[in-house]
Parts: C-alpha cells; structure tokens; sequence
C-alpha cells in the first residue's frame, strides 16, 4: 500500500526523470552538432541512466500497489551557447532533481512510510554523485576558458564515459 498524496508525487517524479532524460538528449544533440563526440558520449550515458531512474520509480510503484500515471513530458531547451552553459544548466537541473526527492523522502518520514524512505535511500546518493559530476566538469570547464586544446582533451576524457546498466530488478529490464 501507498498513500494517495506519495503515488501522485511518484508519478510526477517519474516525470521529472524522463524530462532529465529528455533534456539531456538535447544537450546530447548539441555537442554531436558541435563535433563534441565525447561530450556527446556523455550526455548519451546521462540519458540513459534517467530512463533507468524513470523505470525505477515506475516499478516501485507498480510494486506497492500504487497506479501509474504517466504524464506529460515538456520539450526541452534546443540551443545553447557554449559547453559551459550546457553544465551549468545540467547542475542547476540535477539540484532541482535533488530537491524534488528530499521533498519525497520528506513526505515518506512524515507518513511514517519505511518502504519508501528506503527505496528513496538510493536516489539521495545518486543525487550526491549527479550533482558533484556536473559540478565537476563545469569547474574545469571554467578552467579551460577559450583554450580549443583543453576543451578536445576534456572531450577526450568524457568518451571513455560508459554506462553501467542497472541490476535488471531494478527497472524490469530483462537481463
Ligand atoms: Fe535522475
Ligand atoms: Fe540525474
């Protein structure tokens, strides 16, 4: 069982986790415009673990007997100006994200939902890694200013990027 008020937030989380995906799909698209493959590669590994995310909250919902809701997803922002901009937006977003959780794990302690304020245990530490990520490259990105060089050896550090599918119970994903 799942109280009415935490499977509607769920819902909208679920949302919000495909938009991430969505948005990060822009900025994908971006850098593969800009010839940026290994930011591309990045963004690319980003999408797919915020479809991972989605799934996550889609199938723990099924799992208490809550009902899914699928909701619409906004279209992204299209143009950005520089890289800079793109992990500025990115980390403002994923603080946004982490927010949007802490208020979820906020509502599960005060309905006194363990199963949940569990289940949530796991994006509060991956909202940690999201943010100081992000954080992370945008910090060098600053550092790197207008030198071309930096910016393709950076490009050449985030084409090793890969992504790490999630345990298959994890999303429903058929191992
Ligand atoms: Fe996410
Ligand atoms: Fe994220």
């Amino acid at each position: 069982m799942i109280s009415t008020r935490l499977e509607r937030i769920i819902n909208e989380q679920i949302q919000k986790e495909f938009y991430s995906a969505y948005l990060y799909l822009s900025m994908e698209a971006y850098f593969q415009a800009q010839n940026l493959n290994g930011f591309a590669n990045f963004f690319h590994v980003q999408l797919q673990e915020e479809r991972d995310h989605a799934l996550k909250f889609f199938n723990f919902l099924n799992h208490v007997g809550g009902k899914v809701t699928l909701l619409q997803i906004d279209a992204p922002k299209t143009d950005f100006e520089s890289p800079e901009e793109v992990f500025s937006l990115a980390l403002a977003h994923e603080q946004f994200v982490t927010k949007s959780i802490y208020n979820i794990v906020d509502i599960s302690l005060e309905e006194r939902d363990h199963k949940t304020n569990a289940f949530l245990q796991w994006f509060v530490t991956e909202q940690a890694e999201e943010e100081a990520t992000a954080e992370n490259i945008l910090k060098k990105l600053r550092l790197i200013g207008n030198d071309g060089r930096g910016l393709l050896m950076l490009d050449a550090e985030l084409a090793q990027r890969v992504y790490t599918p999630p345990v298959a119970a994890d999303t429903g994903a058929q191992a």
